[in-house]
């Protein structure tokens, strides 16, 4: 089977790492991919939006997969291009259709989703540009902090976390009146705060049944102790040692199941990846938002877990056979460090020069924003630039490896946390 995978970062390139080793895949693709999935299949050039420019490489060379990474071209409804034209509904897309992608591009969608399924989730309330004034309302109602959250897509900047209610109103004025985050923020969900610690659940589904994937915690903030800008996430690790038998059986049955099961009762056509984002408030999971695709960076602690041929389960997926497949995975812990660039969330440079790759012993590189320049270097091609994963049966030992391979690789401006895991450690 020939596959091609959309997509630019380290989530990808974990993607091609593992399909590359099974026995089932013919050709692989990757557009654009980086200078590491280049490694493992063919970097195309291709605008991959372009829908007749995409159908005409599908078919020119025989692709019978295409593996979404990111959210966005699901969102925008790649998957029922596919679907409508006779010449490309045989190719099996490994991402939700359109309507059911909404989990993730409607924040509003997915509370109403939640509420109708009985998924826990805090509360909350929904105010449109004409419903401001019943917004600064509502704000008077609930207790600080106030989670203010832009309904649509926003490039993960769309979520507000505010101490006061002055700066809360004038955010959600700016969100409602001035569109701050342009059409996302024409409808604001306003949402009780939850305390307590985040974890990322994955599943794989064939719209039928579901296969649950080992979760991961990612650390999402630029500074050690979870301090500073939100960044794409500085790193993870998998599997979480909170997230024991007992809470992932509440995980199942009370999020997971109705999950899969309100899609199916909606007549939502879902073909792939899950990724349910839960906050543990006192060992009890729930959903702060829904996902329709991998987490980058939890991609790369939890894909190399994943023993089973990650080629055959999406064949599962694209043919509704899932049931019959089976996931096995590594019991080991993996810890994925996010090499990034000097600046990063903020401003920075690209092209510089990537050293030390071919000294890394007992990691697996996953890079993200890198790319091979004229003279064949790896050079840095974006804010987050290269994870190290690594192994190991205590969790002490996995972080040890992956330092000792983040101090190895070199590049100017090159910035790591050096403290993950370390709220994990027992
Ligand atoms: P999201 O873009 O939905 O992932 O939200 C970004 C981050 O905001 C989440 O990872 C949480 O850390 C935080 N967050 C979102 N909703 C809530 C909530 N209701 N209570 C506390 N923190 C939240
Ligand atoms: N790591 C969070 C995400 O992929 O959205």
């Amino acid at each position: 089977m020939n596959v091609l995978i959309i997509g630019s970062g380290g989530r990808e390139h974990a993607l091609a790492w593992k399909l590359a080793q099974s026995t089932l895949l013919g050709r692989l693709y990757i557009a654009p991919g980086n200078a590491g999935t280049s490694m493992h299949g063919e970097n195309v050039n291709l605008d991959t939006d372009n829908y007749a420019a995409l159908k005409d490489f599908v078919l020119s060379k025989a692709v019978g997969m295409l593996v979404v990474g990111p959210e966005a071209p699901l969102v925008n409804g790649i998957h029922d291009f596919f679907k409508a034209d006779p010449e490309l509904a045989d190719v099996m897309v490994i991402g939700p259709l359109k309507e059911a992608a909404m989990l993730e591009g409607s924040k509003d969608f997915a509370k109403e989703f939640m509420m109708k399924y009985n998924i826990p989730t805090a509360s909350y309330a929904t105010f449109n540009a004409d419903e401001l004034d019943e917004g600064l309302a509502y704000l008077k109602t609930v207790n600080p902090p106030y989670v203010l959250k832009a309904d649509g897509l926003a490039a993960g900047k769309g979520v507000l976390i505010i101490g006061n209610r002055e700066e809360a109103e004038a955010e959600l004025t700016a969100m409602l009146r001035d569109a701050k985050f342009g059409a996302a923020s024409s409808k604001v969900v306003i949402e009780e705060f939850l305390s307590g610690i985040e974890i990322s659940c994955f599943v794989l589904t064939d719209g039928r049944s579901y296969k649950i994937l080992p979760s991961a915690k990612d650390y999402k903030r630029i500074g050690e102790g979870d301090t500073g800008l939100n960044t794409g996430g500085m790193g993870s690790v998998s599997p979480v040692p909170f997230a024991d038998a007992e809470f992932m059986q509440k995980v199942e049955h009370g999020i997971i199941a109705p999950t899969v099961r309100g899609l199916i009762d909606e007549g939502l056509e879902y073909k792939g990846f899950i990724f349910f984002g839960l906050i543990n408030v006192e060992g009890e999971p729930f959903v702060i938002e829904y996902n329709v695709r991998m987490g980058d960076p939890e991609a790369e602690s939890v894909i190399p877990r994943i023993k089973s041929d990650l080629l055959k389960l999406f064949i599962g997926v694209g043919n509704g056979t899932l049931d019959k497949e089976q996931v096995e995975t590594d019991p080991r812990y993996a810890t994925a460090i996010m090499l990034v660039s000097g600046g990063y969330p903020g401003d920075y440079d690209k092209g510089k020069i990537v050293d030390g790759l071919d000294e890394v012993e007992g990691s697996i590189i996953f890079h993200a924003g890198t790319k091979a320049d004229d003279d064949g270097n790896v050079v840095t091609n974006g804010g987050r630039v290269i994870a190290v994963t690594s192994f190991s049966d205590s969790l002490e030992d996995a972080l040890r490896q992956s330092y000792v391979n983040a101090s190895a690789i070199s590049f100017e401006g090159k910035y790591y946390r050096r403290d993950l895991g370390a709220d994990l450690k027992e």
